[in-house]
């Protein structure tokens, strides 16, 4: 039995080690779809104090639902403001297509346009921003969404869910997308074990 699951590990590893990333990213999503409507959760806005006392907004992005369920229980945890960022023209439902569009606006380094009106963000002390890893790092519109406005001096706590891959390379690349923001040490948070005590590090 051991045997079978050793040679298991060793047939994924040279999948990878062969094809790359994409080949991880299929095997995390195979059949998987965009989450429907109904699972959208509602923005909360105009109630930015958390439990900390400190102006929140847990802020992400979600195709396939894993970070929205992320985003809300650290929202319960936190309190403050939520907000899902969402493209103006939605990426389509099945996966394949949407790796598609998704990998052409990360070879064209593309700001894709998004959904408004955005909150203002100038309000908040500390912004919870998450995502899912899509090829190593934050999605495209993640990024229009950080730099369209003034974040200098902000905190930013990127938290992120994968298919196995680390969040530290988008960490990395919020860093220098925001030079002038304190983008602290993000969580992956595919298991929400650690999400308590990466609160309490950076003080929420
Ligand atoms: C376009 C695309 C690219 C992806 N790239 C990666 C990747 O580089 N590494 C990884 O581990 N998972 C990758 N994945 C898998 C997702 O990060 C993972 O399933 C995540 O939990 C999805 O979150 P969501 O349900 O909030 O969209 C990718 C998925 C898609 C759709």
């Amino acid at each position: 039995m051991k045997r079978i699951a050793l040679i298991v590990v060793l047939i994924l590893l040279a999948v990878v080690a062969y094809k790359g990333p994409d080949s991880l990213i299929g095997l995390a999503k195979m059949s998987r779809s965009a989450s429907s409507e109904t699972d959208r959760l509602e923005n909360i806005l105009g109630q930015p104090e958390g439990k900390s006392g400190k102006k929140v907004l847990v802020a992400y992005f979600s195709w396939g639902g894993n970070t929205r369920s992320v985003a809300k229980l650290i929202h319960d945890k936190t309190g403050g403001d939520l907000f899902e960022i969402k493209k103006e023209t939605a990426y389509p439902k099945e996966y394949k297509p949407t790796t598609d569009v998704g990998k052409m606006e990360r070879e064209q380094d593309l700001r894709p346009k998004l959904a408004g009106p955005l909150p203002d963000l100038k309000q908040y002390d500390v912004i919870l921003l998450g995502y899912p890893i899509w090829w190593y790092i934050e999605p495209m519109p993640v990024k229009t969404f950080v730099e369209a406005q003034d974040l200098s001096g902000k905190v930013i706590l990127p938290f992120a869910t994968s298919g196995g891959s680390d969040i530290i390379d988008s960490v990395n690349d919020l860093r220098k997308t925001l030079p002038k923001a304190q983008v602290k040490d993000g969580l992956l948070a595919n298991m929400t074990g650690r999400i308590d005590n990466w609160l309490k590090e950076n003080g929420l």
